[in-house]
């Protein structure tokens, strides 16, 4: 079974993250680059990341006019990243031309396209501040509608939360990879999550990658953290 952790590289500096890296790359699946490292490090971080093999998940939730974030799309894909993220809120056309912008611009180049993930609804709103922007206050509503928008809008896969991961896999088609933050073993702090799942849990229901975040970055030893999640969901593989 392939390794589904990714690692989010919530850190200040390049300097902290690519730590991380060398550290945790021979036992995790690929890194999450989001906003904040972004911002403050550039494309570099990606190169540094790449250059040391392992893949990249540029989580920049692109939302915009179809043309930009095409283009966006098509910079993503020249700096090799597997996966990255686009607000399934942007519309049908949008996600179209982020999809056939991935594709497009991976044939030239002769890669791998990588895979455009849609996010639904931020697990910050809830039903009030739907509401207040003008959509429907049923949260659930808003995501089953959002997801079903990206997948027919081409999107190979999806961003979400422990609380939907088991209703979307049963509505869309077994292909769609669902990628899932707030997982937390149960013995560790929730932080700031509300609901989480444990590793296990999260694939069982359906999961194909995990983001993991503090419960490995923040661990006194992360390749050990890394390891024993590895464990744990290789324990509830064997016990299928
Ligand atoms: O530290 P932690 O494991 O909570 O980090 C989870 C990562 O997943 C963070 O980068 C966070 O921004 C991201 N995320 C999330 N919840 C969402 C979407 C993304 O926690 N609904």
């Amino acid at each position: 079974m392939r390794n589904p952790i990714i690692v989010a590289l919530d850190v200040p500096t390049a300097d902290a993250a690519l730590k991380l890296v060398e550290k945790l790359a021979p036992v995790v699946g690929a890194f999450k680059i989001g906003k904040e490292i972004f911002t403050s490090a550039g494309p570099d971080m990606v190169r540094s990341i790449r250059s040391l093999g392992a893949p990249v998940f540029l989580d920049l939730k692109f939302h915009d006019i179809p043309n930009t974030v095409a283009k966006a799309v098509a910079a993503a894909v020249h700096l090799d990243v597997q996966m990255l993220t686009v607000h399934a809120s942007g519309g049908t056309e949008m996600l179209k031309a982020a999809e056939q912008a991935a594709q497009e611009t991976a044939r030239k180049l002769g890669c791998t396209p990588p895979l455009v993930l849609g996010v639904t609804v931020l697990t910050s709103l809830d039903g009030a501040a739907l509401q207040e922007i003008g959509l429907s206050p049923d949260v659930g509503l808003q995501v089953r509608r959002l997801a079903s928008l990206a997948t027919n809008a081409g999107l190979r896969g999806l961003v979400c939360s422990p609380r939907e991961v088991s209703e979307l896999r049963q509505m869309l088609p077994a292909s769609t990879q669902l990628v899932i933050p707030g997982i937390r073993s149960q013995t560790a702090p929730a932080d700031d999550q509300k609901r989480t799942l444990t590793a296990r849990e999260a694939l069982a229901l359906g999961a194909n990658w995990l983001v993991i975040g503090r419960p490995i970055c923040a661990a006194e030893d992360p390749r050990a953290a890394a390891e024993q999640i590895l464990k744990e969901i290789a324990e509830s593989a064997s016990s299928l």
